[in-house]
């Protein structure tokens, strides 16, 4: 049996696809590598000294995806393929239906189609929107506040239905706080494309001197020094909690919403030092207004994860800005374009 990771070839798929391939699982990587490289594959292969089965298809391709399913037996699947920048979606927001909405669409049709009942699919915080509270839980009142995060609300709800129709569903809903960090070898990591939306990459681009500085956006937050807080968490501890919530719908039904976050914040400031002290060096930065959409603070409550599937978060952050570091200064251009001739079909 095996377990179908679809964008597998992306910055969490990477890091689970190594934890499961080290757990002793088989797996087939669906990716259309709009948003990921095929080196990164080839990285987790050697990783691992494991060989993965890719299928180079988009979730749209429905004749293609159906393939997948004849030609291996398939036991569970976890679904990272989507569109997920916040910013983007705002301007493009039927190509973020389309991509997130749809291609699980599709996904959930042809698994119902092979009976493949058992569904790990990657959340996010996002769904919470503008909380007054913290920490965040997973009984909160979910309210998404740009298309990003309302496609993933409403792939909640989709499949919350779906389970609704059939009792045999087994489904996690992994809601992600703020990814960081990369695999100890510093072979693969966040390879942003263009400019990084998101602060850490960002850091580390201004670190290796690809970017001049970084713009601090906002310090009149109603925080202790101004600047927003977020629950980064280690990309390693993510892709163990697919792990435990992989074995956990193996072994049972129903349909459960999990935070993975480590349930302590960090403002951007305390990231900047952080970092500064990992580098040994200043990471020059200027204070912006604020981004338009920005909340002020988001953490989470972890203690679902922590009591129902044994999982809790075990990397700080001065771990996560060696292993971020490290990354980016291995690889301060990304992954090296791949040509097409290499990639596997
Ligand atoms: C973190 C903090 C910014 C960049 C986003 C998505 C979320 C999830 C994770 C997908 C904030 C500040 C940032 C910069 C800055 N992605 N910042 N300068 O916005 O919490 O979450 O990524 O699931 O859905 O919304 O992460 O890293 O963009 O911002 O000051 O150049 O850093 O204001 O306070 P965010 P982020």
């Amino acid at each position: 049996m095996k377990i179908l990771v679809t964008g597998g070839a992306g910055y969490i798929g990477t890091h689970t696809c190594i934890q499961l391939l080290n757990g002793g699982y088989k797996i087939v990587v669906i990716d259309n590598f709009s948003n990921s490289n095929p080196e990164a594959l080839r990285r987790v292969e050697q990783i691992t000294e494991k060989k993965i089965k890719l299928y180079r298809t988009d979730l749209l391709d429905q004749e293609a995806l159906i393939k997948v399913f004849e030609e291996n037996s398939i036991e569970a699947v976890i679904h990272f393929a989507g569109l997920k920048a916040v910013g983007e979606s705002v301007t493009k927001p039927l190509k973020y239906y389309q991509n997130n909405i749809a291609g699980t669409l599709v996904l959930l049709e042809v698994m119902e189609t092979f009976e493949v009942e058992k569904l790990v699919f990657s959340s996010s915080a996002t769904v919470y929107g503008n909380q007054q509270c913290v920490p965040l839980n997973e009984s909160l009142p979910l309210q998404a506040t740009n298309p990003y995060g309302r496609t993933k609300l409403m792939i909640e709800q989709i499949m919350e239905d779906v389970y609704q129709s059939n009792k045999n569903w087994s489904i996690a809903l992994l809601r992600y706080f703020n990814p960081v960090g990369a695999h100890e070898s510093g072979l693969i990591g966040e390879d942003p494309s263009g400019l990084p939306n998101n602060l850490v990459p960002y850091i580390t681009q201004v670190a290796v001197g690809k970017l001049a500085k970084l713009s601090v956006f906002g310090n009149d937050y109603p925080t202790y020094d101004g600047t927003g807080i977020r629950d980064y968490i280690h990309v390693m501890d993510l892709a163990d909690g697919h792990i435990k919530a992989l074995e956990k719908v193996l072994s049972t039904r129903g349909v459960e919403a999990y935070n993975l976050g480590t349930g302590r914040g960090f403002s951007v400031l305390e990231m900047v030092q952080a970092f500064e002290e990992e580098i040994g060096k200043p990471i020059p930065y200027e204070i912006k207004a604020r981004r338009p959409g920005d909340i002020a603070v988001s953490y989470a409550d972890p203690s679902k994860a922590e009591t129902e599937l044994n999982w809790r978060a075990e990397r700080g952050l001065a771990e996560m800005c060696r292993d971020s570091w490290n990354w980016q200064k291995l690889n301060p251009n990304g992954y090296e374009k791949t040509t097409e001739k290499q990639v596997t079909s």
